[in-house]
C-alpha cells in the first residue's frame, strides 16, 4: 500500500510561526514541528516528493534541503505555500501559525518609555481555509485541530469550515502533542468516521497518519 506514495507530490506546513513586533520581538508558540517533521520524513522515505514550509525549529529532517521552505510569519507561510499548492496532489496542514499578528510592526526596536504598553492584533490569514477553498477535486488536505473542550464537536467543525479531508485531533494534555515527543491522536474523516489511537511517539504517530492517508488515496 505504501507503494503508493512514491512520487506523490506532497505539500506540508510544521512548526509554529512567529509575528514581530518590532526587529527583535515576536509572538509565537510552543510548537517544536516534531510531528510535521515525523510526517515528511516518513513520506520522504517512502518515496513521497515532498515540500516541507517549516516555521522556525531547532529540529533537522532527512528531506533534502532544496525542499524545505523556511519561513517566519503566517504570511511569509501562505506566499510560500502558494508557489506549491497548485501542483500538490496532498496537503497536510500541522503548523501552529499563530491565529492574531500585531497590528502595526514597528521598524526599530520600540523603546521602554511607556509605562504601560498596549498592542493591538489583528487576524492572521488562515492558510488552511484559504487553501480549502481552492481545492480541486482530486487534491487531499488533512488538518490538524488542538482542543481542550468538546473536542469531536470543535474538530467536525474544523474538519467541515476548512474543506479537509481528514483532521487529526490532539490535545495539549501532558505527554500528548504540542512540545512533546509523544501524541495522541483520533481521526475524523470527511464521511463522518472516526478512529481513535493510544499514546504513541510521534513517528509512530505519523505512521498511523500515512496509513489513514493511503487509504484515501
Ligand atoms: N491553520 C492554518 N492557518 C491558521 C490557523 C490554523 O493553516 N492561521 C490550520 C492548522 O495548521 C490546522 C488547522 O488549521 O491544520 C486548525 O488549527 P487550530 O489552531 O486547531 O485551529 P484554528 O482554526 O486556529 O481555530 P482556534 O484557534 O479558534 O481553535
Amino acid at each position: 500500500m505504501l507503494s503508493k506514495l512514491k512520487n506523490l507530490k506532497v505539500l506540508i506546513t510544521a512548526g509554529p510561526t512567529r509575528e514581530y513586533l518590532d526587529p527583535v520581538r515576536f509572538i509565537s508558540n510552543e510548537s517544536t514541528g516534531k510531528m510535521g517533521y515525523a510526517i515528511a520524513d516518513f513520506l520522504y522515505k517512502n518515496g513521497a516528493d515532498v515540500t516541507l514550509i517549516s516555521g522556525p525549529v531547532s529540529i533537522t529532517s532527512t528531506i533534502p534541503l532544496k525542499k524545505i521552505v523556511q519561513v517566519k510569519s503566517a504570511n511569509q507561510m501562505f506566499e510560500a505555500c502558494k508557489i506549491y499548492f497548485d501542483t500538490t496532489d496532498v496537503a497536510i496542514f500541522s503548523a501552529a501559525v499563530a491565529d492574531y499578528k500585531p497590528k502595526f510592526q514597528s521598524n526599530c526596536k520600540i523603546k521602554k518609555t511607556a509605562e504601560v504598553s498596549m498592542v493591538e492584533f489583528v487576524k492572521n490569514i488562515d492558510l488552511a481555509l484559504e487553501f480549502g477553498k481552492v481545492k480541486i477535486g482530486k487534491q487531499i488536505s488533512i488538518g490538524f485541530a488542538l482542543e481542550t473542550n468538546d473536542v469531536l464537536e470543535n474538530a467536525t467543525k474544523k474538519l467541515q469550515s476548512k474543506n479537509f479531508d481528514s483532521i487529526i485531533l490532539n490535545s495539549p494534555k501532558e505527554g500528548e502533542g504540542f512540545g512533546f515527543d509523544t501524541n495522541k491522536i483520533a481521526i475524523l474523516k470527511k464521511e463522518g468516521n472516526i478512529k481513535f489511537f493510544s499514546l504513541k511517539s510521534k513517528q509512530e504517530v505519523a505512521i498511523d497518519i500515512i496509513n489513514e492517508l493511503v487509504e484515501i488515496l
